[in-house]
């Protein structure tokens, strides 16, 4: 089932989430939708709390090399934990939960993590590229915190003028 996704300046995206204790068909329905919405909104990349729900879950479905995102790929990533970073990157990055936004930001190019699968088996990975951008972008979310925290302090005023005047408009 497709669910919301919150947007900017919702106060829930800056609630920190939760670690998940159960891997039930809870969860595990959680984790269908967030990709089932992901999917139509044509994002790469989801956290639970961008669905309302305060939980430590992420998912990440990069496209391959023919430009295609299968669900083969698609990455479920439980209470994930950051162990080591190196290295800079700088991409264009965007966020579901603010739309239609993108704009430069810096991150580590490699990192080491540990999480859980749905089913509670402990995975460790080292990622570089575009995969560990969005892993490190979606466990911001999970602090809540999002990629606009990150801008300079004049990208960030101009990005807040003009968010008032597209909230405006909508209306
Ligand atoms: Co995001």
């Amino acid at each position: 089932m497709v669910r919301e996704i919150i947007t900017y300046p919702n106060k829930l995206l800056k609630q920190p989430s939760k670690d998940v204790t159960r891997f039930d068909a809870e969860l595990h329905t959680l984790l269908d939708d967030m990709y089932e919405t992901m999917l139509a909104k044509n994002g790469i990349g989801l956290a639970a709390i961008q669905v309302a729900v305060p939980l430590n879950a992420l998912i990440i479905n990069l496209p391959n090399e023919d430009d295609k995102q299968v669900k083969e790929d698609l990455v479920e990533v439980i209470n994930p934990k950051i162990l080591e970073m190196d290295g800079t990157t700088v991409y264009t990055e965007g966020c579901l939960s603010v739309p239609e936004y993108y704009e430069d930001v810096q991150r580590a190019e490699w990192i080491k993590v540990s999480y859980l699968d749905r089913h509670g088996n402990e995975i460790i990975k080292e990622y570089d590229g575009l995969m560990a951008i969005a892993f490190q972008h979606e466990c911001d979310h999970l602090k809540g915190e999002l990629f606009i925290e990150k801008l300079s302090y004049l990208k960030r005023k101009k990005f807040e003028k003009e968010w008032k005047k597209r909230l405006k408009n909508k209306k």
